[in-house]
């Protein structure tokens, strides 16, 4: 046996050494067990981080579609794979079982293939969190089209730029989405985009909101009709260890986005195997992250990673405050959640929001909480910790990237002890390291530096697509033989890793590295604070000052401004040291969020700085509205 599924620390030790000396046949071990291969690999693993080069499996064939649902017919057949909750608490949720999936993706990639989709096509998914979207990617992944799935959340110029880079011919979409108490035209933003994007050739729209749309003739049709006449039957395409899966497009810190290439089969082992271990996935658990699909997150730990285990995985349509902010504990109430996985940002929302909304329900069923996006502050970690999962669901505090394909630092729950906002200790496979600026690898703990990676690990991107060199700049030419993930971390004194924020968010006040994460803690330890973020902007004598933006929980609050500035400031200076204190603090009524939560503080950088005339293009933001009015009320 090769560990799958680890239940001790010491066995996590064991076998994360064993995973560190001898990779290969670690790898080789879990490959071997536990996937369905139409042939084997010549090699487990091949790298050169200088050019940069990395395969996995190299030589095998398989299916990654094979593995999520054919092989599970014979014993899963019945069970749920996909959990639907729709939008609207009083429409019936839909359970999909394992073989209606099969056929359902059958059915959508015998529509694919009639339209002219083949092996290692671009297919562009702008669709809701609808079950044609799960089926969408699953049905490219069947015929070996690479799928590149667009947050149906984003504008229609972020949709065209995706579309044109990686060159799509088909999209699908939906005709609308449900959003709370909102309805999206997403098919109004589609044909916007498709102005840019004389390459499309086909769009295929799947039915949701019954909105009167507009259909281009020869170009645009309805896909419930094609599917109800395909077959529900269907060969998968013989797929290389290293053909592409999909592409995913994150942001950089500069020009325009970048497309993650992953591809088949490293990323089916990775997602599969720390999927088990991280949530502990048990046969008849219910598992539910709250992530969108149109995210790494959801690709990898909603659709890929449980469906591989053949697990239940919930698919929830709606946001966290409709009909009321109660919603998520009154779907973990109703479905018997399990393994509940979300982001610092929809913890805080909802610690906002009082204890009593979660006390209504019975959380009970509960066994792991996780998080991910950012580093969880201290206060959400303990409501996080207390409220929700009453000190007894320990809190895997997940840190890994879009490009990293999964999740790389974190505890194994009821196995490494955790430590509030502490990732605490690479998953099996994986080796950081922290790096001075020099360039130099900083042993032993207590420490801090730049979080890098130095040896591959199955789910890593392989390219940026159709740009390989900006990859290499990018994630390899920073540290030699490294790739550096941008993040700073330290590690305490056991070698518990604890993610510090972005590097570019360091701020270096009177020649003190000053991490934003540890001041933003303190400052939402003001019970009138609901979230803050720091950054540095030029001073003559100390080379960088910090100004906070905050926002209360109650925006009246801010009335008392200068006490509450002083307090503030006093929270800061026992916590961290009078040198973190902030010599402003602008309080706002909200801070500018990408959708995914994150907030951007590129953009309040640039306001603290007074620097407003180049802000860049915010309107990819969740709510643009708020940059004015911050900058109106600039201090
Ligand atoms: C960046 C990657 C893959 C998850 C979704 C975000 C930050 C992510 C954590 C965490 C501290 C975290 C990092 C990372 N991040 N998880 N648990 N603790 N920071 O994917 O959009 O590619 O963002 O999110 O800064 O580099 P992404």
């Amino acid at each position: 046996m090769s560990n799958y599924h680890i239940k001790h620390l010491e066995e996590y030790f064991q076998v994360y050494r064993k995973s560190v000396r001898e990779p290969e046949n670690f790898w080789e071990e879990v490959a071997e067990e536990h996937f369905l291969w139409r042939k084997k690999w010549d090699k487990v693993l091949s790298w050169d981080f200088s050019k940069p080069e990395v395969t996995w499996f190299e030589g095998a064939k398989l299916n990654i579609t094979e593995n999520c649902l054919d092989r599970h017919l014979a014993t899963r057949g019945d069970k749920t794979a996909i959990l639907f909750e729709p939008n609207n608490p009083d429409e019936p949720a839909e359970y999909i079982t394992y073989r209606d999936l099969y056929e359902r993706v059958n059915q959508f990639a015998n529509v694919l293939k009639d339209k002219g989709v083949t092996k290692g096509d671009r297919v562009c998914i702008y669709v809701p969190m609808i079950p044609e979207l799960a089926i969408a990617l699953l049905a490219c992944a069947r015929i070996g089209a690479i799928h590149s799935v667009v947050f149906a959340g984003f504008s229609s110029k972020a949709l065209s730029t995706r579309i044109n880079d990686c060159d799509c011919k088909v999209v699908i979409t939906a005709d609308g989405s449900y959003r709370g108490a909102k309805t999206i035209d997403l098919k109004g933003i589609v044909d916007e985009a498709l102005e840019d994007c004389p390459d499309v050739e086909t769009v295929l729209v799947a039915k949701r909101i019954h909105s009167d749309i507009n259909m281009k003739e020869g170009r645009d049709e309805w896909l419930q009709p094609l599917l109800d006449k395909a077959s529900k039957e269907g060969k998968a395409e013989v797929m290389d260890a290293e053909d592409p899966l999909f592409i995913l497009y994150t942001s950089g810190s500069t020009g325009k986005p970048k497309g993650m290439v992953h591809t088949t089969a490293g990323y089916m082992v990775y997602t599969a195997y720390t999927f088990k271990n991280v949530f502990q996935y048990r046969e008849h658990d219910v598992y539910w992250c709250t992530a969108d699909i149109g995210w790494i997150t959801g690709h990898s730990y909603i659709v890929y990673g449980p469906l591989a285990n053949g697990a239940t995985t919930v698919m929830f349509e709606g946001v966290p405050s409709y009909p009321d902010f109660g919603r998520f504990w009154e779907i973990v109430q109703k479905h018997k959640v399990n393994q509940f996985y979300t982001a610092p940002t929809a913890i805080r929302a909802l610690a906002k929001q009082g204890a009593e909304l979660v006390e209504k329900y019975d959380l009970s069923s509960l066994k792991v909480l996780g998080s991910v996006g950012e580093p969880i502050n201290e206060e959400a970690w303990h409501w996080y910790n207390d409220v929700v999962g009453k000190n007894k669901s320990p809190i895997v505090d997940t840190w890994w990237q879009t490009e990293t394909g999964g999740i790389m630092i974190t505890p194994i729950p009821f196995v490494t002890p955790t430590k509030p906002t502490f990732a605490t200790l690479p998953f099996i496979g994986i080796q950081p390291a922290l790096m001075d600026e020099s360039g130099t690898e900083l042993k032993g703990n207590q420490v801090e530096g730049r979080l890098c990676i130095k040896y591959p690990w199955p789910s890593m991107a392989r390219t940026i697509w159709g740009n390989h060199e900006r990859y290499r700049d990018t994630y390899f030419s920073a540290y030699e033989n490294k790739y550096f993930t941008g993040d700073g971390a330290l590690r305490d004194e056991v070698g518990y890793y604890r993610i510090t924020g972005r590097v570019d968010d360091v701020i270096i006040v009177s020649g003190h590295n000053l991490g934003t994460a540890p001041i933003e803690d303190a400052i939402n330890e003001h019970q009138a604070v609901a979230e803050s973020a720091i950054v540095g902007f030029p001073h003559d004598v100390k080379g960088s000052a910090l100004y906070g933006y905050v926002t209360l929980k109650d925006f009246g609050e801010a009335r008392n401004q200068d006490n509450l500035r002083k307090e503030i400031n006093q929270l800061i200076s026992d916590r961290i040291g009078p040198i973190a204190k902030l010599d402003k603090i602008q309080f706002t009524e909200g801070l500018p969020k990408t959708r995914s939560g994150k907030i951007m503080r590129r953009i309040l950088r640039k306001i603290a700085e007074n620097n407003t005339s180049d802000l860049g293009d915010i309107s990819t933001l969740l709510n643009p509205e708020v940059v004015q009015s911050i900058i109106d009320n600039k201090l």
